[in-house]
């Protein structure tokens, strides 16, 4: 297996039988073998700088009917919420106080936030907060949409692939989602020039190597500046209640793999890795993430934002935990900085 994480590591890509045997055989010394790698690629661009994205989760209202996600519209138990353009401001100005230099709106896909609702928000946070960046995460839209939020002032946009597999895809979504538009609407994000964040769940219900092998290729394609995954993690009241969670093992190896593949990548160690580990978040930048995505969103919202069960939204995920998350990623020698973090092209 070390010649392959030699090769992965020089070539910055492997071929896919190759990456399926590492997924399948790795083992714990391989797996410490990658993160020493991927440590000493974010050493070279980053040094020990991890940078902060205050999340706000603007609305748990989605139209879609995800079959592993607990805000899916079928819930009919979620209790659901929206915050108006006031209460998302409110949520930036807290944020900006305690450092963050990048803000996160991130929602279902709620039609009650029409465009020009949306470009109206985002104008208000792009002129209130020149010097920092604007992230969406808000589903599939069209490329007129994306481009009127683009010109409204927005700078990212986050919107997990999933799974790169049609049959994949389509056996962890109703009918009616596509891979095909998921694609489609990535490429379209990036042509604007937004800095485009793909992903995918760890150990989602039916995923294998093979499945896995073809995300790390779509996501080699794509290109993108930013990259989140986490494991799957079964939400209750979903289709998916009773299959068992994404392993942490593994998500790290692939974190470690996705470092070595794109070195100036922008990666969080997840709130869902945080969740099945109470380490997860310092073992996740261990192994190459370096990104971390604190909670701004008003407390009395936050717990019902439940994509999965059990979901972490009071200790150092939140924003006011921030001084406690700096000490814990101190302790592993790394450092939260007040920073946009932009991609950086070669
Ligand atoms: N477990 C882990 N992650 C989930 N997501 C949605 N539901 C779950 C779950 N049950 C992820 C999806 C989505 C992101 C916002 O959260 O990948 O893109």
């Amino acid at each position: 297996m070390r010649e392959l994480i030699d090769k992965l590591s020089k070539d910055k890509m492997l071929e896919s039988r190759e990456l399926i045997s590492l997924l399948k055989g790795f083992t714990q010394e391989d797996a410490q073998y990658l993160f020493t790698r991927a440590r000493a690629v974010i050493d070279s661009f980053f040094g020990r700088k991890i940078y902060i994205r205050g999340l706000v989760e603007i609305t748990n209202y989605c139209n879609r009917d995800c079959y592993y996600c607990g805000i899916r519209r079928s819930n009919l138990k979620a209790e659901r919420y929206r915050l108006g353009k006031e209460e998302i401001m409110q949520c930036c100005e807290n944020g900006y106080e305690l450092g963050f230099r990048t803000f996160v709106l991130q929602g279902g896909e709620d039609l009650w936030y029409t465009d020009e609702k949306l470009v109206d928000i985002i104008a208000s946070i792009r002129k209130a907060y020149p010097d920092c960046a604007i992230t969406l995460s808000i589903g599939e839209r069209t490329y007129e949409q994306y481009l009127r939020y683009f010109n409204a002032g927005a700078d990212r946009y986050l919107l997990r692939h999933e799974s790169a597999n049609a049959e994949h895809y389509g056996k962890i979504h109703p009918a009616g989602l596509s891979i095909e538009n998921r694609k489609r609407c990535l490429y379209d994000l990036k042509k604007i020039g937004y800095q485009t964040g793909a992903g995918f769940m760890v150990g989602s219900p039916y995923q294998s190597a093979e499945y896995l092998a073809e995300d790390l290729l779509f996501i080699k394609e794509l290109e993108p500046q930013m990259v989140g995954i986490g494991p799957f993690i079964s939400h209750k009241q979903s289709p998916f209640a009773n299959f068992s969670s994404g392993s942490l093992e593994l998500t790290l190896f692939l974190i470690g793999i996705l470092r070595l593949m794109l070195p100036r990548v922008l990666m969080p160690a997840t709130t869902a890795l945080g969740t099945i580990n109470p380490q997860g978040r310092e073992l996740g930048i261990l192994a190459g993430a370096n990104v971390v995505m604190p909670n701004l969103s008003p407390i009395g919202v936050r717990s019902k934002y439940s994509i999965y069960d059990d979901k972490i939204c009071t200790g150092e995920e939140a924003a006011e935990g921030l001084i406690s998350l700096q000490n814990r990623l101190k302790k592993i020698g790394y450092d939260i900085v007040v920073d946009r973090g932009d991609f950086e092209p070669e």
